[in-house]
């Protein structure tokens, strides 16, 4: 097999090591990729918004099929692109990414296919928003998200009026995310422990990954401003069995069933950010890719054949797919620049990669990186994942940070408590 994958950050990384361990596969290209990317595939500078030049790539080195990592060019049609040229893409078309591009269309879907979610108004103006946040009505904490994409940054948790209506400004008047702040939500603020659920499918067969846990907060007990994903972890009790089956009948499977009825069937891989409630599980929001840092934790985790997984998925096939998970825990601390999630500089030589992953249960995944004869330096805000697997939950954890500490750069700052609210899974059990 010759596979193309999309994107360049630490999960399509390790997407790409994941496809490398196939004995199937003979070639990888990954655009653009990065640094990590460039050991083990090879790198192709074209850019994931350039669909003219992804289709003469795909064409030109008679490539099989291509994965898409990011939601960017997914919500941008590029799936729509290739089926056009029949090339097989595994992936939703622009439509079925609606469920991550618009929070809009994905509330309002919930609402008509009964799945739980919070309750929710919508806004097209920023007057009646603000005189709803002053009414007293509103309860806060409360909730203001951004219709589209945002990079994980248009979601407020907004403990009084005065920050509530800070984010409609920025959203809607001063227009930070552009487009995407043309409508908001206002939504009933959660409280409960969160978990990433993520599947593949071809519209009709269901094939679940192990659940996994982000850290978005940027500092320790979850202090500080949302990141991308400051870490991840899994293992086979952020859910247990019985809230996973009520996940699949509650969640997963009425939305793959009203996406098909309502004419815009749903292909590729798509990650419920879920909070488990006192009430019972809630959706928080879709998307319609792996999530990254989750991709880190949970394609480790994975014993069978994953270029033979992602074939089936592009052909329509899944059922006679067999997917097969190991039992273990999966620890991924990621490695920032200082500033991060904020303004922070590039450039800073990084060391001690080689030492990092000398235990094979440890892999390195690059996302911000770039490579300067024979250096790698950091050339982003998240630089590194660095991810253990070990048989349980605490030896990962230590196992990451003795990798983590192998590893340097100027300014680089990381959590410390990657995985700790796994260990207090007492709690997560009752729930
Ligand atoms: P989203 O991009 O919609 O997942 O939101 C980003 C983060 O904001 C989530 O991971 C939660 O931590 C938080 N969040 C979103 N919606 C809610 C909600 N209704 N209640 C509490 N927290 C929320
Ligand atoms: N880790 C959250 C995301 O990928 O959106």
């Amino acid at each position: 097999m010759r596979i193309l994958v999309i994107g360049s950050g630490g999960r399509e990384h390790t997407i790409v090591w994941k496809l490398a361990q196939s004995p199937r596969v003979r070639a990888i290209l990954c655009a653009p990729g990065n640094a990590g990317i460039g050991q083990i595939a090879r790198n192709v500078p074209v850019q994931v918004s350039d669909f003219a030049a992804i289709t003469d790539l795909v064409r030109r080195e008679r490539m099989d099929f291509v994965v898409v990592g990011p939601e960017a060019p997914l919500a941008a049609g590029l799936v729509d692109h290739l089926h056009a040229e029949g090339i097989g893409v595994l992936g939703p078309t622009r439509m079925a990414a609606q469920l991550e591009s618009s929070k809009v269309f994905t509330k309002d879907f919930m609402t008509r296919h009964k799945v739980p979610t919070a309750h929710y108004a919508t806004y097209p103006d920023p007057k009646p928003a603000i005189a709803f946040l002053e009414s007293s009505e509103a309860e806060y904490p409360i909730v203001v998200k951004a219709d589209g994409l945002a990079a994980g940054k248009g979601v407020v948790v907004a403990r009084d009026l005065r920050e509530a209506s800070d984010a409609v400004q920025r959203i809607m008047i001063e227009k930070e995310f552009g487009g995407s702040g043309d409508r908001l939500i206002i939504e009933e603020c959660l409280t409960g422990v969160e978990a990433s659920y993520i599947v593949f499918t071809d519209g009709d067969t269901i094939i679940p990954a192990v659940a996994a846990r982000d850290h978005k907060a940027v500092f320790d007990n979850d202090a500080g401003p949302n990141t991308g994903g400051m870490g991840a972890y899994s293992t086979d009790d952020i859910l247990g069995p019985d809230l996973e089956r009520n996940v699949m009948k509650q969640v997963i499977r009425p939305v793959i069933d009203g996406m098909k009825s309502e004419g815009c069937p749903f292909q590729g891989i798509l990650y419920a950010g879920l909070m488990l409630t006192s009430r019972g599980v809630q959706v928080l929001e879709f998307n319609v890719r792996m999530g990254d840092p989750e991709c880190q934790v949970i394609l480790p985790r994975l014993k069978s054949d994953f270029a033979g997984l992602c074939e089936a998925l592009c052909h329509g096939r899944l059922k006679d797919y067999k997917a097969e998970w190991n039992n273990e825990a999966a620890v991924c601390v990621v490695l920032a620049s200082g500033g991060y999630p904020g303004p922070y500089a590039k450039g800073k030589a990084i060391t001690g990669l080689k030492m990092a992953e000398e235990n094979r249960r440890v892999a390195v995944f690059h996302a911000g990186t770039r490579l300067e004869e024979d250096k790698f330096l950091t050339d982003g805000g998240r630089v590194l994942g660095v991810t253990a697997t070990e048989k349980d939950l605490p030896s990962a954890i230590m196992l990451a940070y003795e990798a983590v500490n192998k590893i340097h750069f100027d300014g680089m700052h990381y959590r410390r408590d990657i995985g700790a609210k796994g260990l207090a899974s007492a709690a997560q059990t009752s729930l």
